[in-house]
């Protein structure tokens, strides 16, 4: 008996080593006491660390089955529940097997109708399965009830922000939210997203104010650079020149040399209808920006590279572009009277070439505070998690080619295992 009830006060040093012998201890305690809510739990961990340790699916449906029984257990203390229901609700949406997560949501806010915490919970898990109008309803009855509740309110001006674009309620919500420093409200999405809605609405004094909390908060490296998937310690400047790239000169002599062959497929592309797609991330204030996708995530298209066979093949032939994970190669067309959002990339870990191609008069790009334009048959380069801004004030369209780099301070490991974004 001391054994057994040391499994679960030594907790984790126990299950860690040995949750091969608690699991068929606990299939004794079960024959036992098959309804001890305890046991249950031990069982279901012991299967858990197993499922983990054997990389095995089959182990945690099984850890979840048993979670699920210790659930429906009589007399459940009320902490027992709570820590049970969370990790099944981890579990399970790691596994992707969200609709059993939502069921057990569900169960914790049936027993704990006064807090708040359980519906918000919920509402993030909606929000991972893009199911947005769930999580809007789940949200809207919290904030009917706790009308101050930081959590809630950021979250919900999140999706007014995103998904309809309603910029000033979007600031009303996120600000009050932002306001409690709440937890879960200290994330970079809040402020990125709160941010560019107040510069969008030329409240731009604000948005800056907001900038320099976030990086207070360390949610943003600087004020202008608010990328939200970074690695420490790279170089972080806005524009970089060809000459601080010696590892990438042959790509940057094969953009240049091959200029106009690139610039004659781009142009063909262009004529064919179908090809070049939309500008699809909401970054346009006014105008037409369209792109032709050649590479993303360090995969090809295949179809789109069988238009554009020659740029395809340079691209292809210099991994640092064609296998920079965190990135894109692209054509990039823009029509006069195109205004583009000040902005910021997702991630540190690339740079972005811009080869001009078909350039004319009054089209420029500032990145932070520097204001260049392009030159045809040149490179410009930039850190795209800076905060960029493009105009086209002229008269005929602008078309650059862009290619993704990874960093130059990564490590051929790091280009490895980074995940691709
Ligand atoms: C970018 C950008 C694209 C363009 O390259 O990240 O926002 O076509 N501008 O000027
Ligand atoms: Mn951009």
């Amino acid at each position: 008996m001391f054994y057994l009830c040391c499994f679960f006060n030594t907790n984790n040093v126990f299950f860690n080593q040995n949750a091969a012998y608690a699991n068929i201890m606990f299939d004794a305690l079960l024959k036992k006491y098959p309804f001890s809510p305890r046991s249950l739990h031990g069982k279901a961990k012991a299967l858990d660390v197993l499922a983990e340790e054997k990389q095995s699916n089959e182990l945690l449906l099984q850890s979840l089955g048993y979670y699920l029984r210790a659930l429906k257990a009589p007399e459940v203390p009320d902490q027992l529940f709570v820590t049970i229901a969370e990790r099944y609700i981890n579990r399970a949406r790691f596994i992707g097997q969200y609709k059993k997560a939502i069921a057990v949501h569900w169960q914790l806010i049936e027993r704990f109708p006064a807090n708040a915490t359980y519906l918000n919970n919920l509402a993030v898990t909606y929000l991972t399965i893009n199911s947005v109008e769930a999580a809007r309803s789940v949200l809207r009855k919290v904030l009917l009830k706790w009308p101050d509740d930081g959590f809630a309110l950021v979250h919900y001006g999140f999706i007014l922000k995103t998904t309809d674009n309603d910029l000033a309620n979007s600031v009303n919500y996120m600000t009050r939210g932002l306001q409690t420093k709440c937890l879960g409200c200290i994330d970079g999405r809040f402020y990125f997203h709160l941010g560019d809605a107040l510069a969008r609405l030329n409240r731009n004094d604000e948005a800056i104010k907001l900038y320099e909390e976030g990086v207070k908060e360390k949610v943003f490296m600087s004020k202008f650079q608010r990328s939200l998937y970074n690695m420490e310690r790279l170089t972080a400047k806005p524009w970089w020149e060809p000459k601080d790239l010696p590892s990438y000169q042959n790509l940057f002599s094969a953009l240049k040399k091959n200029y106009l062959q690139i610039k004659q497929e781009g142009l063909a592309a262009l004529n064919d209808k179908g090809f070049f797609q939309d500008e699809a991330e909401n970054l346009k204030d006014t105008g037409t920006w369209k792109q032709l996708e050649l590479f993303a995530r360090g995969q090809k298209f295949p179809k789109n590279c069988a238009k554009t066979p020659v740029t395809c093949g340079i691209i292809q032939k210099y991994t640092e572009a064609s296998g920079c994970r965190r990135g894109q190669s692209k054509f990039s067309v823009m029509h006069p009277g195109t205004h583009v959002w000040p902005h910021c990339g997702p991630t540190n870990c690339r740079l972005r070439i811009h080869l001009g191609l078909k350039v004319p008069p009054e089209t420029a790009i500032r990145v932070a505070e520097e204001t260049r334009s392009w030159v045809e048959s040149d490179i410009i380069i930039f850190d795209d998690s800076f905060e960029h801004e493009v105009w086209h004030n002229g008269s005929d369209f602008r078309l650059v080619l862009i290619v993704d780099v990874w960093h130059p301070d990564l490590t051929p490991r790091e280009r490895e295992i980074l995940s691709s974004i």
